[in-house]
């Protein structure tokens, strides 16, 4: 295919539209049967903090009614700001540095959109979260692909990004923890990344909805925090997977005030203001305790421990999953197609994990596996790929 190579230009949505045909296929599939162990999806299973749905159900009863300004609560915007600047050190002009979306994936797009113009270029790491695809696509901008491997765990190196530049490069767009990878960019690449940013004048697009979700001791560095970058970065975030708010539909970007001012303009037309009642809540998950997260991340620990035995067990090889709640497992070692393999999985062991095609043609050898599941549905999961793949007699 025309995309599979890396630092090739992306003109249209050809390979999106055939992963995503893929997804949707196994996951309609794996809806049709029964009894499956759904390995696939992002969406965390572990229930909304309870003191963040009682502000839901207080913000019902006394805001339902009402409407909220377009980039948000003030006191949202306020306390995001805030947060900004003592856990990620990154500074913005207080409120009118953010802006309220309906979900991370709404920031996504605005953040595209408000950067890119038609023909401008965005460097992309391969693989990756195919929503940015489809966004650059409908700025009219076109992504070079920026080649990472398993080897390394998927980082971004700032001689790789240097190569891809072109007179047309316009921003660079950086997720960590990564998706679909579970990558965390260590400081010294991103420190390297910055001097390429400011040598070719460029925007950076940070995704950092998986900031909480570390292991071994991996840290989380914002982009915007490295010295000159506030105002050259985007930053996109969410309540989705920290806080397990993923129906709530909540995210938000914070960046340069004419970003944002372009930003809700497009917000405007595209969903108007962001929900009032998921805002509410938003402000209590920002607020309040933090003791649930220690607990959460004590059962995404346990499950990291209990699939990554399996699949040594099983012999893949995968990087290791330093955040988020995913691996990409390399299972060349079978030599089927990914996705032939994810069909396989599904019909004859009843487990549903997305091919790596999904996130990009060159990962034709890769599946991304997710643990939203509780450690007795992954252990019967491991037994049940164990099974589908043990050679027949
Ligand atoms: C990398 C990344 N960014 C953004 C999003 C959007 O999340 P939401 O719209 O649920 O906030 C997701 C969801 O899976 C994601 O994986």
């Amino acid at each position: 295919m025309a995309d599979s190579t890396p630092g090739t230009m992306v003109p249209r949505r050809s390979f999106v539209e055939e992963g995503t045909r893929q997804r949707y296929e196994l996951m309609e599939l794996a809806g049709r049967l029964s009894g499956v162990i759904a390995l696939g999806r992002g969406d965390p299973d572990l229930p909304t903090p309870p003191h963040v749905v009682m502000a839901g159900k207080q913000a019902i009863a006394e805001h339902g009614g009402t409407v909220s300004p377009l980039a948000g609560l003030p006191e949202l915007r306020d306390t995001i700001a805030e947060k900004l600047k003592v856990e990620n050190g990154i500074e913005v002009e207080g409120r009118d540095g953010i802006v309220v979306t309906t979900g991370g994936q709404e920031a996504v797009y605005l953040a595209v959109q408000a950067l890119l113009r038609p023909g401008d270029e965005i460097l992309v790491p391969d693989p990756r979260y195919t929503s940015y695809d489809v966004a650059i696509a409908m700025a009219g901008a076109r992504l070079a692909l920026v080649p990472t491997n398993r080897e390394d765990g998927f980082q971004v190196h700032a001689s790789d990004l240097e190569r891809l530049v072109t007179p047309r490069t316009r921003a660079v767009l950086l997720i960590s923890p990564g998706n679909p990878t579970a990558g965390v960019l260590k400081r010294q690449n991103l420190e390297e990344i910055r001097e390429v940013v400011i040598k070719h004048n460029l925007m950076v697009i940070s995704d950092e909805i998986y900031e909480k979700l570390l292991y071994d001791g991996a840290r989380h560095v914002s982009v915007a925090s490295l010295r000159g970058m506030a105002e050259r970065t985007v930053t996109v975030n969410g309540f989705s997977k920290t806080y397990c708010m993923t129906g709530w539909r909540l995210g938000y970007l914070a960046g340069p005030v004419p970003v944002m001012e372009r930003a809700q303009a497009l917000k405007r037309i595209l969903s108007g203001p962001p929900p009032v009642i998921s805002q509410y809540a938003g402000l209590a998950a920002l607020r309040g305790p933090t003791a649930f997260l220690d607990d959460y991340l004590e059962t995404y620990r346990q499950r990291r421990k209990v699939v990554l035995d399996g699949l040594d067990g099983l012999g893949f090889a995968y990087g290791p999953p330093m955040g988020a709640f995913y691996v990409f497992v390399d299972a060349s070692s079978i030599g089927r197609s990914a996705y032939d393999l994810s069909r396989s999985l599904l019909l004859d062991g009843k487990v549903l994990i997305f091919p790596g095609t999904a996130f990009g043609p060159r990962w034709t050898d890769y599946l991304r596996m997710s643990w939203l599941q509780p450690v007795s549905e992954l252990e019967e999961a491991l037994e049940r790929i164990r099974d589908v793949l043990r050679p027949s007699a």
